[in-house]
């Protein structure tokens, strides 16, 4: 396979309804399929993306940012999805942009500590710094605008009155926690925790094995607890996916404005 030299900027969601509103955002995207699963190339806000529908857990996510990187030549990366809510105050309705990432079900131990990925020596990747300050940028100014986003009476549902950014750690594994002692041993685990997905460190991964900048945002979907499965699929089709969109459609007009800071990445 060799990569084709167009698209730059890939857009990431493990599910369709959080992807749809950023398709939506693409006047011009054709849809290719590549190691069964689909990918959209076009452009948004004049620049080249490619939009890619990853799957759940951390080989399709793996999976997914190589296929992103070595076939379609992307530079950099933006994950956006759900996850559930862990640190204090983190609520449902709020964002998590992470700074740092971990697999909360990696374990080598004890040929090395637990969570410890050999070849590297360490067991959080960061995210970009200069990506993730844009991201969350993008998110306070959504946010603060919410009602313009999401309609009221998803708001009141789902009570997403004052909803908060917050930035540090993101865990993933392949399990969709939901019940309360397995959240409680997590947050026990690894106090640091902002909240837990199923993707975002396979990402952080291959994107240091390629040095290649990456940011993630996350909407708290739930608790990841006893509550957690509760109206999934309608938070995810009424107020997930409107926050993907507007974040990502915010972010593309800042970058436009900032782009010439943007360094060329070498292939
Ligand atoms: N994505 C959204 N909520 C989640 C949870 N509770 N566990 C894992 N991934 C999630």
């Amino acid at each position: 396979m060799t990569a084709p030299s167009i698209p730059r900027i890939a857009l990431v969601a493990a599910l369709h309804e959080e992807l749809a509103s950023v398709l939506a955002l693409m006047p011009d995207e054709h849809k290719e399929t590549v190691g069964g699963r689909d990918f959209w190339v076009g452009h948004l806000h004049g620049q080249e993306v490619v939009a890619a529908l990853c799957g759940i857990g951390k080989v399709a996510a793996a999976t997914t940012a190589t296929l992103l990187i070595q076939y379609f030549g992307v530079d950099r990366i933006v994950f956006t999805g759900v996850a559930g809510g862990l640190g204090p105050g983190v609520n449902v309705g709020d964002v998590v942009v992470a700074r740092s990432l971990l697999q909360h079900d990696y374990d080598v131990s004890p040929i090395f500590p637990r969570y410890v990925i050999p070849g590297h020596g360490v067991s959080e990747f960061p995210s970009d710094a200069q990506l993730s300050d844009r991201l969350a940028g993008a998110c306070e100014t959504v946010l603060g605008a919410l009602p313009d986003h999401v309609d009221l009476a998803s708001i009141a549902k789902f009570g997403l009155h004052k909803p908060k950014l917050h930035q540090g750690l993101v865990i993933s594994g392949d399990r969709f926690v939901c019940t309360t002692p397995e959240s409680e041993k997590l947050i026990r685990e690894l106090p640091s925790a902002l909240a837990v997905e199923m993707e975002g460190a396979a990402f952080a991964q291959v994107c240091k094995d390629f040095n290649l900048p990456l940011a993630l945002v996350r909407t708290i979907s739930d608790r990841a607890d006893d509550e957690a499965h509760v109206d999934f699929p309608s938070f995810l089709k009424e107020v997930a996916s409107k926050y993907s969109g507007a974040i990502i459609q915010t972010l593309f007009s800042d970058e436009m404005e900032k782009s010439d800071t943007y360094p060329e990445r070498e292939h």
